[in-house]
């Protein structure tokens, strides 16, 4: 087991550590001649042409990266995007009119209702492309092209590496449609590439504040309540570090879309509350300052994630965490990095089970 973990505590530290390298697995076979080349999406520019609808299904962490495939295919490649859980979506009839591209999102394949919302939809008449972790899985083998995430094996409970190659994956995809479908110009795919390049090295960066980052995350292991706001591509890393924390450490945690805070949660916030706010995007900055504005005065103690740069942000923050430019649609592969790292270190300093949780299942095969 020790020598599984290389060294590392647990297995979910280990695979946080690993994310450099399984991003750039996922990126590198693909991008050939300054184009992004996806062979086994099996569909030439006129087909991705006569896409009018894309839906992603998936669940868990898989669902939190179909979020932010929504905002960066729909702001990309401006094809409008529907994501669903696949336990809803399977039961509901969805409607499925000619055109619709269905993606099945899936770390390890074999997730009972995600592999009935690949049947649904097959039933219907849809092309489906599974993301998927594990080759030769049950969604791998039933979906009509599979594109894989090279994360390699994952074994902690909590998703980390897989789901950062997820949402790799759907970037290529979507800068693949948008450049088919004219919707960025060849500069901008080139610059693109080049931002693509550039996230394990800061990823890497990232990772390595770590210890500051436990330091923070030893003053809130008493917590009752975490919440985590954002706006836009924001507020889907929001729910993604939100569920990271609660699995691990049990802590009770609730992600909102920061412009919803006034219609209900706003009431929960009391004096040393801790809200993470994260805000990347810089037509959201003062949406996103307001908001902080109005928790803080109720007591709030307030993390911010945000671009370097934005100094802004330490009026209304108490404690920041800067991360490294990039690709406005690919911030939450840098945001979710110091998420994942206070999700655990919570979890670590309150001495729970990280790598097991309790009532947990790393695939979810029953219904
Ligand atoms: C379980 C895991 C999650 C995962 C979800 C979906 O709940 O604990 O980490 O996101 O299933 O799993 P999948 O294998 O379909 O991505």
């Amino acid at each position: 087991d020790a020598a599984e973990k290389g060294g590392y505590e647990h297995f979910m530290l280990k695979e946080m550590y690993e994310q450099p390298k399984a991003i750039a697995d996922t990126f590198s076979p693909r991008i050939k001649d300054g184009q992004i080349v996806i062979e086994e999406l099996g569909m030439n520019d006129e087909e991705i042409r006569a896409v009018s609808k894309i839906v992603i299904v998936a669940c868990g962490s898989a669902y939190h990266a179909g979020m932010t495939g929504k905002y960066v295919l729909e702001g990309m490649a401006r094809i409008p995007v529907e994501v669903d859980l696949a336990s809803e979506f399977r039961y509901r009839d969805p409607i499925l009119a000619e055109g619709t591209l269905v993606i099945v999102v899936s770390q390890s394949g074999e997730t009972a209702d995600s592999l009935a919302a690949l049947r649904e939809a097959k039933k219907k008449g849809c092309k489906v492309l599974g993301i998927v972790n594990v080759v030769g899985s049950s969604i791998a083998r039933e979906a009509d092209n599979v594109l894989y995430t090279w994360a390699g094996p994952e074994i902690a409970v909590a998703t980390t590496k897989a789901y950062s190659c997820q949402l790799t994956a759907l970037y290529l995809l979507a800068m693949r449609f948008a450049y088919a479908r004219g919707a960025i110009s060849e500069s901008e795919l080139a610059e693109m590439i080049e931002d693509l390049k550039k996230l394990p090295a800061q990823v890497e960066m990232l990772l390595s504040h770590k210890d500051r980052i436990q330091k923070f995350a030893n003053r809130y292991l008493a917590a009752r309540s975490i919440f985590f706001i954002g706006r836009g591509i924001d507020y889907a890393i929001s729910l993604e570090g939100s569920l990271k924390l609660k699995e691990v450490s049990y802590i009770h945690s609730e992600a909102y879309a920061a412009g919803e805070l006034k219609h209900g949660t706003i009431s929960l916030i009391e004096e040393g509350t801790l809200v993470t706010a994260v805000l990347t995007q810089e037509d959201l900055y003062k949406k996103m300052l307001s908001n902080m504005e109005e928790v803080k005065t109720r007591g709030a103690f307030v993390m911010a994630v945000t671009n370097e740069g934005n100094l802004d942000v330490e009026k209304a923050a108490d404690y920041v965490v800067y991360i490294p430019e990039t690709n406005r649609f690919f911030t939450n592969s840098l945001a979710i990095v110091p998420l994942q790292l206070f999700g655990y270190y919570v979890a670590v300093g309150r001495g729970c089970d990280v790598d097991k949780p309790r009532n947990l299942a790393k695939s979810v095969t029953v219904e």
